[in-house]
């Protein structure tokens, strides 16, 4: 079975349906950010000051073709940004974008001191990063995920859509 690889937005909710899709499906689930922060042995932003954003970049990379197979992941908000990683996961599995609308990633993200990206940048900058990811990643997913600004509803729902969307359901 390929593996399943979430995109979207920071603040979308990749890990939290990632993990609701991957006990559906009876796979392990990993996190992209989790899995490099415990490699790394410090967080993500500790990894930015110390390492820089293109070494972070380089870890996601490196991270991508270390993950076994026959997984869920959850992938960082811009890991899809970067040079190969669509090839990358491409090559493994299919990319599922949580279509997300930019007001409720906004809501979730404003205040967290833990992601730089977010932390360093003003709502007008944010708005444009989400709109040029959110090209590229609805050209690259094999499935777009609608999630509505009110009531996003269970991730078990969710990742129920998703199963049927990529026909994961049939036989
Ligand atoms: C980033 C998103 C983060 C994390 C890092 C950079 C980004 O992941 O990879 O802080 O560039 O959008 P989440 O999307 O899980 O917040």
């Amino acid at each position: 079975m390929p593996n399943i690889y979430l995109c979207g937005f920071m603040g979308c909710g990749k890990s939290t349906v990632g993990k609701a899709l991957a006990a559906i499906l009876n796979r392990p689930f990993h996190d992209l950010d989790d899995y490099i922060v415990e490699r790394q042995g410090k967080s993500i932003p500790q990894i930015f000051a110390e390492d820089g954003e293109p070494a972070f970049r380089r870890m996601e990379s490196n991270a991508l073709d270390d993950l076994p197979d026959e997984v869920v992941v959850a992938l960082g908000g811009g890991t899809l940004m970067h040079r190969g990683n669509i090839e990358r996961v491409k090559h493994k599995g299919q990319i599922v974008l949580l279509d997300a609308p930019f007001e409720l990633c906004y809501q979730r993200i404003r205040t967290d001191a833990n992601r730089p990206v977010a932390a360093r940048s003003t709502e007008d900058e944010l708005r444009l990063l989400y709109s040029r990811r959110r090209q590229i990643c609805a050209e690259a997913a094999d499935y777009m995920q609608s999630i509505p600004l009110e009531d996003a509803g269970p991730p078990e729902a969710c990742a129920y859509d998703i199963v049927h969307g990529l026909g994961l359901d049939s036989p």
